[in-house]
């Protein structure tokens, strides 16, 4: 929601895609009573099934709004092994399948990775053992939003499309992302809010790429705290985002 508002405080015509319609609509309220002048639109996308993303993709092409700027942000994080709609492990199908089906190439896109990248096997995505229960990991998924979004910037490059592909890491953020944590976790909750950031701190760096004329034309960089940092080895591996976009696509296409 907050990097929403925010974006609608600055001007921008925002459709929000949220799998659930409710909230969704309770959120653009919100939004409007803050700022009754917003633009903005809801829309249905469940990122766990590609029935749902191909919907989506075609109704947004009829409903004639424009789409600029892409932002992939929702995601999962879930503390046992899950299969989405279309049996495919539960992080990667959502975290990285589902925005990847639903990007179209010629948008200014932004990708919400995670310093969970960082943790991963060797390889750092194991394709051969995506769906195996006891192999799988968030941080694939994350390390995914990057790669992905650097394939992108050198496509683009190459075919010489003026407009960019980013990445970032929003910190550790107190949201409902980690609701599923364990219940010592739970027990010290209380001092989550001293230790990471609030809700507009972890928008923040969204909110920079999406809107701040530094960041006009650039492309390929993953950013942290509102700058551009440093993603791992693996993220920057032109080989592992070619696999990996051969392999998405290989999950994902309807033939
Ligand atoms: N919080 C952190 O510390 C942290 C750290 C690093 C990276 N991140 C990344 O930041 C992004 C935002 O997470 P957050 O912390 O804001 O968590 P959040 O509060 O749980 O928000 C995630 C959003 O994703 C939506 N979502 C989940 N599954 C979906 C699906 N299948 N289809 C459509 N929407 C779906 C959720 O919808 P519902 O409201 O319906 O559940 C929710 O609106 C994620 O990509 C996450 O990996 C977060």
């Amino acid at each position: 929601m907050e990097t929403a508002r925010v974006l609608a405080l600055r001007h921008v015509h925002v459709v929000m895609a949220v799998r659930n319609m409710d909230s969704g609509r309770k959120v653009k309220d919100n939004i409007l009573q803050d700022i009754p002048t917003a633009k903005i639109e809801v829309m249905e996308l469940d990122l766990s099934s590609m029935a749902s993303v191909r919907k989506f993709a075609s109704d947004y092409k009829s409903s004639g709004l424009p789409l600029n700027l892409l932002i992939n942000n929702a995601g999962v994080m879930v503390p046992q092994f899950m299969l989405s709609q279309d049996d495919i492990e539960l992080h990667f199908a959502t975290n990285h399948l589902g925005h990847s089906v639903s990007m179209q190439r010629r948008r200014k896109v932004i990708n919400v990775s995670s310093e969970g990248h960082w943790f991963l096997y060797s390889e750092g995505i194991q394709f051969d053992k995506i769906n195996d229960d006891t192999r799988y990991k968030y941080g694939q998924s994350k390390l995914a939003n990057i790669l992905h979004a650097n394939e992108l910037a050198w496509r683009l490059k190459e075919e010489g499309v003026h407009t960019t592909a980013n990445s970032l890491q929003p910190g550790v953020v107190v949201t409902n992302l980690l609701r599923h944590r364990s219940f010592l976790d739970v027990v010290i909750n209380g001092i989550d809010k001293y230790m990471f950031k609030n809700v507009q701190q972890g928008a923040a760096t969204t909110c920079y790429i999406a809107l701040h004329p530094q960041v006009k034309g650039v492309s390929g960089e993953d950013f942290s705290d509102c700058n551009v940092a440093k993603a791992s080895s693996m993220a920057e591996d032109r080989e592992l985002g070619k696999k990996l976009g051969d392999f998405s696509l290989s999950l994902t296409d309807p033939k």
